[in-house]
């Protein structure tokens, strides 16, 4: 055991690659060991959003790149989405939450259904059967009626629904603070400190 806190990161084939990269350096750079699970569609859109740069190869190369010497602090495996026998897939493994970032309706839907077809389904499962700490993000517009019912399914079994939607009263100017909002939500909801946007004070900063 390496001693760093350790959690799952799953990314799916919903639009929000950059919070997925923020959201693994934020954990990396709180000296945390992750377990990466990235679905074929996850690439694709890694790929399609990020460019050839955020190549799932040269994931850790990228996170250094674009967010600091920082993000080399923490550990991570990239495990396969088919490999089922992965130690996330069992509750006796010490991972002690997780975050599906972007989560599509796909995966969505499988996780509220206890489908466990994948490896990313399977460890979901696991955290809800464990009453551990599950953060879903996900991403759809407009929502149909299936997809809502399936959040309040996941919510139902203890699942944290924290959709991508960062807000704009912190006064965002680029891509990354939308992220830096997202990636800070999504730490705080798995009990860190952090300083990724600025804390509300009762108005809007001049
Ligand atoms: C460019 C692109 C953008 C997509 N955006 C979304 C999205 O925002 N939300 C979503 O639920 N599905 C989206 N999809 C569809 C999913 O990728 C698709 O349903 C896929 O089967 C999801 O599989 P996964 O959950 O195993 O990654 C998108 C697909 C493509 C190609």
């Amino acid at each position: 055991m390496s001693g760093k806190r350790t959690f799952a990161v799953a990314i799916t084939g919903a639009s929000g690659a950059i919070y997925a990269m923020r959201t693994m350096a934020a954990l990396l750079e709180r000296n945390c060991h992750l377990e990466v699970v990235i679905s074929d569609y996850g690439k694709r859109l890694l790929h399609d959003e990020l460019g050839d740069k955020a190549s799932v190869n040269r994931l850790r190369e990228y996170l250094v790149e674009t967010y600091g010497d920082a993000a080399k602090q923490g550990t991570f495996d990239l495990l396969s989405n088919k490999d089922l026998g992965a130690a996330i897939a069992s509750g006796s493994h010490d991972c002690e939450a997780m975050v599906i970032v972007p989560c599509s309706m796909k995966t969505l839907a499988g996780v509220a259904h206890g489908l466990s077809r994948n490896l990313v389904e399977r460890a979901a499962d696991v955290m809800l059967k464990e009453k551990r700490r599950l953060v879903i993000v996900p991403r759809e517009a407009p929502m149909s009626l299936p997809q809502l019912k399936n959040m309040v399914l996941c919510a139902e079994a203890g699942a944290m629904i924290l959709p991508a939607m960062p807000a704009f009263y912190q006064m965002p100017k680029t891509l990354d603070d939308l992220a830096d909002f997202m990636a800070g939500k999504i730490v705080s909801a798995l009990g860190f400190d952090h300083n990724l946007y600025p804390p509300w004070t009762g108005s809007v900063a001049p």
